[in-house]
């Protein structure tokens, strides 16, 4: 393929435009940027026409719309369906970030000697779904676009897809594909490139525990009155036993155990824990016992306190017996495992731990089914040899911990298996102040998408003579 040069020699203007939609703050989960995720969506309509896509539209949903477009150039060659997602995670805490999450700016780290782009959404996901907007662009220019192409761009994955089960319900014949590409996950090193072949379910849900019907004096009622916050944080203990196994019943039952073949496999991924612990500043790794550290985060599933809050916390001081307290919780889910279900049996046992001093609610908000991507399809494949075309090595397959719960919809709606191709790396710092992307990231993953377009087609062709 001769699209490297064109590559090279547009750079500039790929890390540029990047950098304008990246000034956009399209917070989703944050009813005062609803203009600004608006104004996204249309941006990203503008860059899909620039880059040669058709019948370009934002389709309304209940919730932000779906940025669609397509290039159609014949309808015996095979399509592939790329998503990703524009909306981004709010930026808090601000005062962490060394500067502004919407005014990129680009450094040198050493991880990324030729520089990376700081900003909230680079590498989640603005610039990761820009690669493919860019590999579009540099297909169409160079004359290697190999087979149909299908953009389905949305706006809600990080307040958990809300509008898109519907979407997919109501556009199987539109969105109809032969792969689904995504590239919204990461890879283990910019020398070990790898393919993510499993995602983490996700059960989130919200809690709150309710004392007196008001705030009470810590001294006229201390000691007589159960504290709903010395409550709700016994319960939340009570939540994993001493080997940090979770202790709701049942939580286990569908859990897919692996082989010890399988494990072994896990095992050769290369994982130095020294460094692991030196990049996010702590003295020792934490988990469930009779588990890797890579295994804990990626084929077990999870039970965090996202967030605790109840009683005063301004200034000084303030003698409160507080009347309510309340936490979010997520539980990551592996494969099997269903999530309405396990919201159910959290529901069921965290209500039955409360004691009969107070009350509490459990609330549902989000949730999503884990996936497991097989890795004898040609989609596996074409995705291997495309690794192997722009780095000079096979990829490594890896399972993620992280949730993307669309996957599992296509294949329920669509009948397509899904590629994750990623090129983020865990120290580009996603959800948390100074999210950065590696300029050589971004750029390699506009060389190597295209050599997918190729292998797919190619494999494509030679599987359906
Ligand atoms: N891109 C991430 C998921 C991800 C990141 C998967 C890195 C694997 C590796 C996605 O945007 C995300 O943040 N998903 C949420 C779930 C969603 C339902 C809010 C998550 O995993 O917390
Ligand atoms: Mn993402
Ligand atoms: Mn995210």
């Amino acid at each position: 393929m001769n699209t490297r040069p064109y590559i090279d020699k547009h750079q500039q203007r790929f890390i540029d435009e990047l950098v304008e939609l990246l000034k956009i703050p399209s917070v989703s989960a944050d009813p005062n940027f609803k203009k600004e995720v608006l104004m996204t969506a249309g941006a990203v309509k503008i860059n899909l026409e620039a880059a040669g896509c058709e019948n370009v539209e934002i389709c309304e949903t209940s919730g932000f719309p779906i940025v669609y477009g397509e290039k159609i150039i014949d309808k015996s060659l095979p399509t592939v369906l790329v998503y990703g997602h524009y909306d981004v995670q709010p930026p808090d805490p601000m005062e962490l970030w060394n500067s502004p999450p919407f005014k990129p700016v680009i450094k040198e780290t050493d991880i990324h000697p030729e520089g990376a782009i700081f900003a909230r959404g680079a590498c989640d996901d603005k610039g990761q779904m820009y690669m493919h907007v860019k590999a579009m662009e540099v297909m169409m220019q160079t004359d290697e676009l190999p087979c149909n192409i299908k953009f389905m761009i949305e706006g809600e994955e990080e307040v958990g897809s809300v509008s898109l089960e519907a979407f997919l319900e109501h556009n199987r014949e539109k969105l109809s594909n032969d792969v689904i590409l995504i590239s919204d996950t990461g890879m283990i090193s910019k020398e070990v490139p790898s393919i993510t072949t499993g995602l983490r379910g996700l059960s989130y849900v919200e809690v709150e525990v309710e004392s007196p019907n008001r705030d009470l004096h810590s001294g006229l009622y201390g000691g007589a009155v159960a504290n709903p916050i010395n409550i709700l944080s016994k319960m939340i203990a009570s939540l994993h036993d001493e080997n940090n196994h979770i202790t709701i019943p049942g939580f286990y039952d569908k859990v897919e155990e692996l082989s010890s073949e399988e494990r072994a496999k896990m095992a050769e991924a290369p994982f130095n824990l020294k460094d692991y612990k030196d990049h996010i500043g702590i003295n020792d790794v934490h988990g469930e016992k009779g588990f890797t550290t890579n295994e804990r985060n990626s084929i077990r599933p999870t039970l965090d306190v996202n967030g605790i809050w109840g009683g005063y916390t301004g200034e000084g001081a303030k003698t409160v017996i507080p009347s309510k307290a309340f936490a979010k919780i997520s539980m990551r889910l592996v494969p099997n495992q269903d999530w309405r279900e396990i919201t159910e049996l959290f529901k069921t046992h965290f209500e039955s731990i409360a004691p009969k001093s107070v009350k509490v609610k459990v609330k549902p908000h989000h949730g999503g089914q884990g996936y497991v991507t097989p890795i004898d399809g040609i989609e596996y494949q074409a995705a291997d040899l495309a690794f192997q075309d722009a780095f000079g090595k096979p990829a490594v397959p890896q399972r993620s911990g992280g949730s993307i719960p669309i996957v599992s919809m296509f294949e329920k709606y669509l009948g397509s298996k899904t590629v994750l191709m990623g090129f983020g790396l865990n120290s580009d710092a996603i959800h948390s102040p100074n999210e950065h992307f590696g300029v050589w990231n971004y750029l390699k993953g506009i060389e190597t998408i295209p050599y997918f377009y190729k292998h797919f087609t190619e494999l494509y062709q030679k599987e359906n003579q």
